[in-house]
Order: structure tokens, then C-alpha cells, then sequence
């Protein structure tokens, strides 16, 4: 973040939630900071209440006077690293009744102010984030992609019974990357097992391919739309893949044997695939370093659009998404 905001820097921080002063070019750091992948969600602060939401509601108000906004959200940085002790980044039902209780609050002038809504592109938002209990930093951004009118960032996906994390890791994939992707189309999936990613793509109506030499869940091995190669990658005959509308891959290997798997088979002669989602795992973080590298290969094997995010759901991970054209 600070190679590409250079005169950022650092000011109060708790993990998850980072503030920076930047002298100067403001609006430099402005376009910069969205191309960051690490960063789930970012805006402007302006000053951290201690106390309650009754303390909290005067200062909400005035600085709402300053920053007419339509929107407001209430949310908290993640307690834990996403995964740990079954932590999700769900948005909590509290962080709506927040908000009902400070509009209340705040009396006639809040009527028609939207709490912890999607948010059109180019309107602006008021945020108020819980650091700590009793410790709020307030401030506002203006939606400007999908991810930034979601409420911290985090994708409006709610607890469901899958079979692993990575149904919400490829269901945020999608919302996040816009590809469209169509009931009907086929999808591979290399290292598919068990398979929490299968099942949302079968439910979206593809007709699945899962690659993994590990056992997938009998809930998806008996849906009529899915099909299981178990072997390794490498072994997958390239002129079966004809059909190919979006590769995924979630194997747990190095980046590295993730991107020579794929691109040997986006550039075979038989595959024509549309997109691809990879998750590139990073047992060690300072291999994110490569990632413009790894952005550009994949950029090389023919896509135009390539983009990479640390999403809500990733742990230590990230997801890189490429399509041939920009839907
Ligand atoms: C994180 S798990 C995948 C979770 C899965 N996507 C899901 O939705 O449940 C990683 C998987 O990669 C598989 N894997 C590792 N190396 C592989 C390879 N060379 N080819 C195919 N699968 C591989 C492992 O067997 C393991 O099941």
C-alpha cells in the first residue's frame, strides 16, 4: 500500500482496519488505493467517537451535516482471521438495528436514509465502524465498484449449509468479478474436493467438472450435472475440454504449480475456455510480491481483463480473475 501511495503514512491501526495520513496528493492516493487488492474497503475517515450509539448519534448527526449522504453503514472489522473458530464475515444482524436506533436518534432530518444497503455506483455513504467495543471511527467513501457499495466490502452473502468455505469463497468470486457466467454453461474445477465450490456452481445451473484425486461429497458425486475426474491436474486429457466455459482452480499448491497447470491448459489448442478464477495460495505472504507477475502471465495466455483480490472469504489466498473480453 505505501509503494503505491508513497507519502501515506501510517496512523491508528488495529488489525483488520488500517488509517494512513497522506500529505499532499490526495487525490492521487484516491485512485491508487482501490487497485490495491488487500484492500476489502476504503474511504476517507474522519474522527473516532469513544462511547455508546447514544453518545455516538450527536457527532453522527453533525457530521452528516457536512457530508450529505443517503446511505449509511454500520459495520465492525473482523474479530477474527476469517475461518478461525468458525469466524465468517457475515454482516451481523446487529449492525442493522445500529443503525435503525441512530436514525432514530437522529429524528425527521434521517428520513429516507438507507442502513447497510448496496449502494448505486456514485452515491455517497456515510460509515461507521466499530473498532473496538465502545471505540467507532466514522467517515464516508463514495461507491465506485461493486465490492465498495457492498457494506465493508464484504459481499451480501449470508450463512448456508455448504459442504466447504470455498462455496463462499467462489459465490464472492462471482459477485465480485461481474462474469457472466450462464445456467448451462460447463465449468472445471481443479482440486474440487470436497466440494463447497461445485456445489454453488450446480446451483447456478453449470454443468460441473471436478478434478481432484480426493473423495467429493456423495451430495455432489450423485447431482446429475456433475461429473468427477479423479486424478491429478496434469492428467487431464486437454481434448475433453472442448466444452469449457470457466476454469476454476482451488488446488492447495504453490502459485507457481497453479499458474503452469492452467496455462497449460487455456493455451492448449482444444481449450477455448471464457474466464478463469484461480485462488493462488500463499503459504507465505511475502510471495504476494509476485502477484503483478503471476497477473501478467495470465494476461499473456490471452486474457484482456485480469484482476486479483483478497477477498472477504480468502484466507491466505487470493483470487485472480481473467476473462477474454470485459463483459
Ligand atoms: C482447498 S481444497 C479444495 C476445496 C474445494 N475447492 C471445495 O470447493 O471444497 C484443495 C484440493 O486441491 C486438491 N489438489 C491438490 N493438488 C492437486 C492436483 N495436482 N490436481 C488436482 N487437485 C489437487 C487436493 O486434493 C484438495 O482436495
Amino acid at each position: 500500500m505505501q509503494s503505491s501511495v508513497p507519502q501515506a503514512k501510517f496512523a491508528f491501526s488495529r488489525p483488520g482496519l488500517l488509517t494512513f495520513k497522506i500529505e499532499g496528493q490526495t487525490m492521487v492516493a484516491a485512485e491508487a488505493l482501490p487497485r490495491c487488492p488487500f484492500i476489502r474497503s476504503f474511504g476517507w475517515s474522519g474522527e473516532m467517537i469513544s462511547g455508546t450509539l447514544d453518545e455516538v448519534a450527536p457527532k453522527l448527526e453533525s457530521y452528516r451535516k457536512q457530508h450529505r449522504a443517503g446511505y449509511l453503514h454500520v459495520w465492525e472489522r473482523d474479530s477474527k482471521r476469517v475461518g478461525d473458530r468458525g469466524f465468517e464475515p457475515f454482516a451481523k444482524p446487529e449492525w442493522e438495528a445500529w443503525g435503525a436506533k441512530l436514525l432514530a436518534l437522529g429524528g425527521p432530518d434521517w428520513a429516507g436514509v438507507a442502513v447497510n444497503r448496496s449502494v448505486p455506483s456514485g452515491e455517497k455513504v456515510l460509515d461507521l465502524i466499530q473498532v473496538d467495543q465502545d471505540r467507532w471511527l466514522l467517515g464516508f467513501h463514495v461507491a465506485a465498484s461493486t465490492a465498495s457499495s457492498w457494506v465493508g466490502g464484504a459481499p451480501p452473502v449470508t450463512s448456508a449449509k455448504v459442504i466447504s468455505r470455498a462455496y463462499y469463497k467462489i459465490k464472492e468470486a462471482m459477485l465480485w468479478s461481474e462474469l457472466p457466467v450462464q445456467s448451462g454453461q460447463h465449468a472445471l474445477e481443479l482440486g474440487a474436493a470436497p466440494g463447497g465450490a461445485c456445489q454453488y456452481m450446480l446451483e447456478q445451473g453449470l454443468q460441473v467438472i471436478g478434478v481432484d484425486p480426493a473423495e467429493m461429497s456423495p451430495e455432489i458425486l450423485s447431482h446429475p450435472k456433475f461429473e468427477h475426474w479423479r486424478m491429478r491436474a496434469s492428467d487431464i486429457r486437454k481434448r475433453r475440454l472442448g466444452r469449457v466455459d470457466w476454469l476454476v482452480c482451488d488446488s492447495n499448491v504453490a502459485p507457481q504449480h497453479t499458474l503452469d497447470t492452467v496455462e497449460g491448459i487455456t493455451t492448449n489448442q482444444h481449450v477455448q475456455c471464457r474466464g478463469i478464477i484461480l485462488t493462488l495460495k500463499m503459504p507465505d505472504w511475502k510471495l504476494a510480491e509476485h502477484l503483478p507477475s503471476y497477473l501478467q502471465r495470465v494476461k499473456s495466455w490471452g486474457f484482456s481483463f485480469v484482476t486479483s483480490r483478497h477477498l472477504a472469504f480468502n484466507r491466505q489466498e487470493i483470487c485472480v480473475v481473467a476473462s477474454r473480453s470485459l463483459a
